[in-house]
């Protein structure tokens, strides 16, 4: 695999039930605005990779929407895997869907040679980048398994740096940046998302970009996300917790972690918002 400096170990946020749960929030229509309309033009038995789908909620929500087409959702976590797999008959019943485990940066370890070579009219990532070190190689490789006559690669990214917090969460932030970095992870992928898809060989006239919000608002909402952090917090073999260990956070210091997440589940005026940045890169002349 090619490396940065930092090949990746793991995935730094885990696969906890409130993990998953709170990543369950986003569906197509919460997150790929977007790129509905150009896949509704598509004819109804494309193909599409869903790179990164944990949980799998916008996976499902696009089986539903798109019955007939092939869609097969990548994660480097097995358990996830199985979690999806076992959920098909509960949410996307009769539908093209199918789960696999895998990195992607190794295609040869979940897609056949025909799979391998042009094979995708859509490979898509959603909030997967910012999750790996040296993500370059990543759009690079969505790129190849694309259809290389008109095929479409999409993504839709964050930066930790773009992310709003109120009531104001400072400690949350910066012990989040720095686990981030520790990781060898760009935190700032969502601001460079077109440069980067630039630098993998689209040109700008093949791109259309965009933006949007991805928030946590309702009390229902700040429950998952802020709940999911009190989870990783107290769970002393999470990354989170060992990285607050190994940078020498008190316990005070990590109760003030907690207590952040608190406050945010128990504040009426509080949310958490993140601009994404978007880009549908079509592949051909
Ligand atoms: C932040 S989650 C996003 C999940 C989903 N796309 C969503 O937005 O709800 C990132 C996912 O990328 C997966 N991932 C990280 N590195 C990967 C790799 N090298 N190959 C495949 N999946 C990877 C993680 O396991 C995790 O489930």
């Amino acid at each position: 695999m090619a490396s940065n400096g930092h090949e990746q170990q793991n995935y730094h946020i885990g696969y906890k039930e409130d993990t998953l749960k709170a990543f369950e929030l986003r569906n197509a229509t919460t997150c790929l605005g977007y790129l509905l309309p150009t896949l509704e033009s598509l004819p109804p038995t494309f193909t599409l990779l869903d790179v990164g789908c944990g949980p799998g909620s916008i996976t499902f929500d696009l089986a539903r929407r798109f019955p007939k087409a092939k869609i097969i959702g990548l994660d480097l976590g097995k358990e996830v895997v199985e979690r999806n797999n076992a959920n098909i008959p509960t949410y996307a019943p009769g539908t093209g869907i199918e789960f696999r485990a895998g990195n992607v940066l190794e295609p040869e370890s979940f897609l056949s040679p025909e799979e391998r070579s042009g094979y995708f009219d859509v490979v898509h990532e959603h909030a997967t980048l910012i999750c790996i070190p040296n993500n370059i190689q990543v759009l690079r490789t969505m790129k190849e398994l694309a259809r290389q006559d008109g095929g479409i690669v999409a993504c839709r990214e964050g930066d930790t740096h773009s992310q709003i917090l109120w009531p104001p969460c400072p400690e949350s932030a910066e012990l989040q940046e720095r686990i981030y970095e520790m990781n060898g992870l760009d935190t700032q992928t969502g601001r460079k998302l077109l440069a980067k898809a630039l630098e993998v060989g689209f040109r700008r006239d093949q791109i259309t970009a965009s933006a949007s919000v991805l928030s946590n608002i309702t009390a229902p909402e700040r429950e998952l996300y802020a709940g999911s952090m009190i989870t990783m917090l107290a769970d002393e073999t999470s990354q989170y917790r060992r990285a607050a260990s190994k940078f020498g956070y008190t316990e005070e210091q990590v109760e003030v972690l907690r207590n952040n997440m608190r406050r945010m589940i128990a504040a009426d005026d509080g949310w958490r918002l993140c601009i994404c940045t978007e880009v549908i890169c079509r592949l051909g002349p």
